[in-house]
């Protein structure tokens, strides 16, 4: 019994610490670079991303001409082909507005995709349209880990929430990169502050 309860608590911390891919088939690792884009007040303190309650009116910088509240980094994955799959782990840590995109599929030049909303009750989003994705899940203090594989090539993408398969949706064609931290939606408000603890990338 002992032992059996010292196999589970290794695995838990296990499963805490390592990101690992979900989803068939075999998958390579790769370590993509990143840039950081922060406007309007957006602001990066190492995996820390936080926005302030109100823009500062500014619209220079990378990714910043729509003055909205950005810090983010930008990584340059950018693809228009094979299958691509992003895990991250997240804590919101305060969360005094609405509506803030933490993870987008960015498609370059093309229609709107894939921007993933929370909501300040935890919910998880879909931000075009507004499709729940998950209820509830990401509440302030909660440690979540995000997956979403693309296949642009079958045009599918699919969201798992802890592991789970939560949501799934089909793709326009295009050129996509990954980006994640915040970003003011149309509809959002700051503040905010969120905490990408780590990351990892697949392909396949
Ligand atoms: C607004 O914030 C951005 C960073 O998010 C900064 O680069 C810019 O200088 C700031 N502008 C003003 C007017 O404070």
């Amino acid at each position: 019994m002992l032992a059996k309860n010292i196999l589970l608590s290794l695995s838990a911390v296990t499963f805490a610490l390592a990101l690992s891919p979900v989803g068939s088939g075999t998958w390579t690792a790769v370590s993509p670079s990143y840039t950081t884009q922060t406007c309007a007040g957006g602001s990066i303190s190492g995996s820390t991303f936080t926005l302030p309650t109100d823009p500062n009116g500014s619209t220079s910088g990378s990714g910043c001409s729509n003055g909205h509240l950005r810090a983010e980094r930008r990584y340059t994955n950018d693809y228009t082909s094979g299958v691509h799959q992003f895990a991250g782990t997240f804590k919101i840590t305060s969360f005094t507005g609405n509506k803030i995109a933490i993870k987008q599929s960015f498609n370059e030049g093309g229609s709107l995709f894939f921007l993933l909303g929370v909501t300040n009750t935890g919910d998880l989003y879909n931000v075009e349209g507004g499709a729940t994705i998950d209820s509830g899940v990401a509440t302030v203090g909660t440690t979540v880990t995000i997956n979403t594989i693309h296949d642009a090539n079958k045009n599918t993408y699919s969201v798992y929430v802890n592991g789970v398969e939560k949501y799934s949706i089909s793709s326009p064609t295009g050129e996509f990169y990954d980006k994640f931290g915040a970003y003011q939606t149309d509809s959002g408000t700051g503040a905010i502050s969120i905490d990408w603890s780590s990351s990892a990338f697949w392909t396949q």
